[in-house]
């Protein structure tokens, strides 16, 4: 295949892995797994499975055969819901029962965001790690979740608590497997694009007006996605120096959110959508943030349908409890990532009542962000 464009991770180590990106990828067996493999297992959840013998976990099996590899199919069901250590301890069980497995077996998640969390951190664990290609099957895991490294499952006291950084050895998005993506999935990946659009490059915004008709039209939205988000990882792969807490904008409330209604009402990017929303609100409430900003990305969110408005059964206390408990919390006192200008991100520690103030100024906005 000519037309597969590339996006190159390394690191000052000397680690590194391709992202391959083309229309039709899974089609081409000369795409690099990144390691020297007999066996693979691929793993993938019960919708992917469902998709049949055109679907990407039929695909990605006959991808691999062709090269003469031994393949062997894991599946277990999917769902946020399931995001958890007891199908982690599912897959191992299932991996422990597949004959010939060692060492040097490679692991293909075969998914959206979140077969590929459980997949990398499995892959963190089992046999003391192992190495795993992503193949993510939504936008949000083509243009954010494959790439970067973070894996992991939600804990019952919060989201992603328990997990690992490990860098997956190849990612291979083939764009032509979202044609069954259902269309609010498709949106909720556009939220992750636009956050790129406000913390790195204004200029993805204009590929952001409305969900393109195409698969292929999406090529250039995920290529821009991932070369922002591998230029951020590489600079901070485990979030020390905090270039890459700036990828968390919108993430603190949008985190809540999904915690605070179990999971279920909304998805992953439509809960960033509406934090990045109440993000812009707190910073403005602090003096931080330009008003002008928020124009902008109501723009970009509600070209996309996106839910924008916080919702009236969860309060700002319930969030401020649930944001101090959140991975970027310091000491329980929440930590906002705040837009200082587009491309300019700050990790700041607010006052409680500063917090307020921007959730309240965010729900007072109702209308008029429309
Ligand atoms: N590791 C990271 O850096 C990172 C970054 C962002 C998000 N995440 C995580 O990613 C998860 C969200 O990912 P997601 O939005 O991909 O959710 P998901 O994996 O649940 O997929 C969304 C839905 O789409 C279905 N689906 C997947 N591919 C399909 C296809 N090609 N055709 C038809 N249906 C398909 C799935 O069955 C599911 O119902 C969250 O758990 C979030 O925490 C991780």
């Amino acid at each position: 295949m000519s037309n597969v464009s590339t996006v190159d991770i390394g690191f000052p180590d000397g680690r590194s892995y391709t992202i391959s990106i083309a229309d039709g990828l899974l089609d081409d067996s000369a795409i690099r797994t990144g390691v020297d493999a007999s066996h693979a297992v691929v793993i993938t959840e019960r919708t992917i499975l469902a998709l049949g013998s055109t679907g990407p976990l039929a695909r990605t099996v006959a991808n691999l055969e062709r090269r003469g590899m031994r393949v062997d199919t894991i599946t277990f069901a999917g769902g946020e819901e399931q995001k958890n250590m007891s199908t982690v301890m599912d897959i191992m069980q299932q991996l422990y029962a597949v004959r010939g497995l060692d060492r040097k077996t490679l692991l293909v998640a075969v998914g959206g965001g979140v077969v590929g969390d459980i997949v990398g951190f499995v892959a963190s664990i089992y046999l003391r790690g192992l190495a795993f290609v992503q193949v993510p099957t939504t936008l949000l895991a083509m243009v954010d979740s494959s790439v970067g490294g973070k894996t992991g499952v939600d804990f019952e006291q919060g989201k992603n608590l328990i997990g690992a950084f490990i860098q997956p050895c190849a990612v291979w998005v083939d764009t032509s497997v979202l044609t069954t993506l259902p269309p609010r999935e498709l949106a909720a990946g556009m939220a992750e694009v636009i956050k790129y659009g406000i913390i790195a490059d204004t200029e993805i915004l204009t590929l952001c007006q409305e969900l393109p008709p195409d698969t292929a039209d999406y090529l250039d939205i995920v290529s821009r996605s991932c070369e922002i988000k591998a230029a951020i990882v590489i600079e901070d792969e485990h979030e020390i120096t905090g270039v890459r807490a700036s990828l968390n904008f919108g993430h603190t409330v949008g985190h809540a959110l999904e915690g605070l209604t179990g999971y279920k009402r909304y998805k992953h990017g439509e809960a960033v959508a509406i934090g990045m929303v109440s993000a812009v609100h707190i910073g403005i409430a602090a003096g931080l943030t330009p008003p002008g900003l928020l124009d902008t990305l109501l723009k970009s969110l509600n070209g996309m349908g996106l839910p924008i408005d916080l919702p009236d059964d969860v309060s700002n206390e319930a969030i401020i409890e649930l944001t101090c408990r959140d991975k970027k919390a310091s000491a329980g006192v929440a930590r906002y990532i705040i837009a200082r200008d587009f491309g300019r991100m700050e990790l700041h520690q607010l006052p409680v009542n500063v917090i307020t103030a921007g959730l309240d100024r965010h729900r007072s906005a109702g209308s008029n962000h429309v």
